[in-house]
């Protein structure tokens, strides 16, 4: 099989991730609870994770690392904890669901949001329609890092800069860039919200959320810490005050290894690899009457490298289910994301995603190729 899904999940994980999750199941006891020699060893994997963790993201205190489920949890846990009554919010106009249904949910308790239309390719214009977004009571920006749909890549750093100079909270949706793209806490941001499961290699089920220098969010989950047992309050100290109940061991310790496999490749020639791959794909598809392309030609200033596109008098469902019939696997419809299809104008047929991964080679992506002029 040729999988070309890989901004859903990356597949296959490097040998390095399959073993240190395996390794955890099979010697792991109970981090933080005990003080027998597993549950030591546990906990101080734990720890080594987290500093990596720190380290990757340009974190200086690895105790505001937090390992959660996923990303979509950390966003949860970031605008559930930040957000008061009264609150506005400005988004991109390409945010997943991740952001929006939380945002949304939050409408029926007296919280607001306004959508920023996102210029592709141009920052200036992007910043812009933020800054016109903002009123007197905007607490919080929220941007994707890079659309899961298009690939476009959001000026964060400068939107941060617009937040902070409105006195605002800057949250960055990093699900689509981490791994890919630098994403660096020094930039300050208030916080940042990973997949591991996407570009760090990862298994599924895991997490970051990391946050700026004196971001607390409320808690929306409490419970055991193995800290403070005594006290019914939760604990303010971190990363226990966010991370209540047993942790995924084995998945830390395969996110670990993932980000250290991302950190031995680097991140810029991971990032050059499959753009190249994007390039090359898009350069032979806009040549093909019959295909329908969305954006510019995948610039590194402005794209992370995967691309969606539709085949005339089909529909994104049917040719990705001809093509997972050829062997390759590729995602269509919505990804999730429809205000990142209404803004281009797919929200009635979607699109077809390609998103490589470091493993990928250009020889997939002719056979790719190959099979979709077949379908033409
Ligand atoms: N958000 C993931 C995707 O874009 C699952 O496919």
């Amino acid at each position: 099989m040729i999988y070309l899904d890989n901004s859903a999940t990356t597949y296959p994980k490097p040998s390095t991730v399959s073993a240190a999750v395996t390794a955890a199941v099979r010697s792991s006891a109970n981090p933080g609870r005990s003080g027998h020699a597993p549950s030591l060893a546990a906990a101080s994997s734990v720890y080594s994770a987290r500093t990596a963790a720190a380290e990757f993201f340009g974190c200086d205190n690895e105790e505001r690392v937090i390992f959660t489920p996923g990303c979509t949890i950390s966003l949860n846990m970031a605008i559930k904890g930040l957000l008061k009554k009264g609150d506005h919010v400005v988004v991109s106009s390409m945010e997943h669901n991740a952001v929006m249904r939380p945002l949304y949910k939050l409408t029926g308790e007296g919280i607001s949001f306004t959508k920023a239309e996102i210029v592709p390719c141009d920052n200036d214009k992007t910043v812009d329609s933020f800054r016109k977004a903002i009123n007197g009571n905007t607490k919080m920006i929220i941007c994707t890092h890079a659309s899961n749909v298009w690939g476009l890549r959001m000026p964060v750093e400068r939107l941060c800069a617009l937040a902070h100079a409105y006195g605002l909270l800057f949250v960055v949706d990093a699900a689509q860039s981490a791994g890919i793209a630098e994403v660096d806490m020094k930039n300050g941001y208030d916080a940042v919200c990973a997949a591991g499961h996407k570009g760090l290699y990862g298994p599924m089920g895991t997490g970051l959320l990391i946050l700026g220098e004196g971001i607390l969010p409320d808690t929306i989950i409490e419970g055991g810490t193995g800290s403070s047992s005594a006290d019914l309050r939760q604990p303010d100290i971190l990363p226990d005050r966010y991370e209540s109940g047993t942790p995924d061991l084995s998945g830390i310790a395969g996110l670990k290894a993932g980000i250290e496999f991302v950190k031995k490749k680097g991140t810029d020639k991971i990032f050059a690899h499959e753009l190249a791959l994007i390039q090359y794909l898009y350069s032979r598809l806009d040549k093909l009457p019959g295909i329908k392309l969305y954006t510019p030609f995948p610039d590194p200033e402005f794209t992370l490298p995967l691309l969606s596109f539709n085949i005339e008098g089909l529909s994104s469902e049917e040719a990705a289910l001809r093509l997972s019939k050829a062997g390759i696997a590729v995602r269509a419809g919505l990804h999730c994301a429809p205000l990142a299809h209404e803004s281009m104008g797919t929200a009635e047929t979607g699109a077809v995603r390609i998103s490589p991964s470091v493993f990928t080679t250009g020889a997939d992506i002719d056979r790719l190729i190959f099979f979709i002029k077949k379908m033409l």
